[in-house]
């Protein structure tokens, strides 16, 4: 089986940390986003994955390290973003010739995509979409379904859930199996719209639609980059950290002072150093070769590779990018640092983005 990733776009919800490395790279628990999407992809016996890329496509192949056993991966390069269809054409055209997967890059999930490619099998459908269920339809694309899961329509950000029948709503979790000829007639030279003007088109044309309860979280902006680090330290979602509600998860090759305090869930990789009388957690990771020093206090938030945060500095709920510093004294509240950016000792932040 072959997996089309749409990983191009430039993230600018989760700027500054995207501003020099793109979004499918960015750590989660340590690990790099995209090497966690190989491993599902793997589970799923995927054994060709192309990404689609347009963004910083060599910081991407250079930062989503070796791929599991088994799966080959080619780096496909937009010379201008085409949107979600144009993608994905762009990329399975000349490459596929059966049913393929097509994923947004940057869903952390564990649903099983293996059933998906299944039932779009048995079933003979031309095109399967994963759904997942939302409380609030009012942020999303509705697909009601019938009960044999034959899509009937979408409804796009509804002001209410009136007439959408009883919670949970179902939504689009951007994973699909595609028979080639689905996006055969895309244009190669403009943007396209897959849930916009493809799906549509095929309500009624072998459009069918899979039911998930699995975890699923979209990284993309900073709130929910740093929930789903947590999810995945707590064990909330399924992936190699293992993780575990409360989990204490350090590398061996991390030094963590008898003296510092690590409060489950927390991860601690490796080269890392936790200072004495320094808290870390709940939520947080500390990045390979990053620095807690003696006495500072960290929760909720994500540092990155090398990033420093001084002595007696509190740093809540934000995320530290590479080699970024906070000075002694300083507190963070919600905050995003870019690389090699900068907070001053004794500097009060709140909400702030603050690049390299
Ligand atoms: P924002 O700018 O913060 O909205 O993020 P984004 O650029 O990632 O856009 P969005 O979250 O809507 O994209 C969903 C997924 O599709 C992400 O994995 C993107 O990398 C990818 N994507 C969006 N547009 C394109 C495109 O034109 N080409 C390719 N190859 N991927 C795309």
């Amino acid at each position: 089986m072959i997996a089309v990733v749409l990983v191009g776009g430039e993230g600018t919800r989760l700027r500054p940390l995207t501003l020099d490395e793109p979004k499918p790279v960015l750590p989660i628990g340590g690990v790099p986003f995209a090497s966690l999407l190989l491993d599902r992809l793997a589970a799923a016996g995927v054994s060709r994955v192309i990404l689609s890329c347009g963004y910083l496509p060599e910081r991407l192949a250079a930062g989503i390290g070796e791929p599991p056993p088994g799966v080959e991966v080619e780096v496909v390069v937009e010379d201008e973003p085409l949107g979600t269809a144009g993608a994905i054409a762009f990329a399975a055209r000349g490459r596929v010739d059966g049913p393929y997967l097509a994923l947004n890059g940057d869903v952390l999930g564990d649903a099983d995509l293996g059933a998906l490619v299944a039932e779009h099998r048995d079933a003979g459908a031309r095109a399967t979409i994963l759904l997942t269920p939302v409380d609030d339809p009012t942020r999303y694309g509705v697909v009601v379904t019938d009960p044999d899961g034959t899509v009937e329509r979408f409804v796009e950000k509804p002001p209410t859930a009136d007439g959408l029948g009883p919670a949970p709503w179902w939504v689009n979790a951007g994973a699909y199996v595609l028979e080639p000829d689905v996006l055969a007639d895309v244009p190669a030279d403009r943007m396209t719209s897959i849930e916009r003007e493809i799906f549509p088109d095929l309500v009624g044309h072998g459009l069918r639609a899979l039911r998930s309860a699995g975890y699923w979280r979209d990284i993309g902006t900073l709130e929910s980059f740093l929930a789903a680090n947590a999810d995945a330290v707590r064990g909330r979602v399924h992936t190699r950290l293992g993780g575990a509600d409360g989990a204490v998860l350090v590398d061996p090759a991390a030094a963590v002072d008898a003296a510092a305090r690590l409060v489950g869930p927390v991860r601690v990789c490796a080269g890392a150093r936790v200072e004495a009388g320094a808290e870390v957690g709940p939520d947080a990771v500390v990045g390979p070769d990053a620095v807690v020093a003696a006495g500072a206090r960290v929760h909720g938030t994500v540092l990155l590779a090398g990033a420093a945060v001084g002595p007696d500095a509190e740093v809540a709920d934000s995320a530290v990018g590479c080699d970024a510093t906070v000075g002694a004294g300083a507190a963070l509240r919600g905050c995003a640092l870019g690389t090699g950016a900068e907070a001053a000792a004794g500097e009060r932040l709140a909400d702030a983005r603050r690049p390299g």
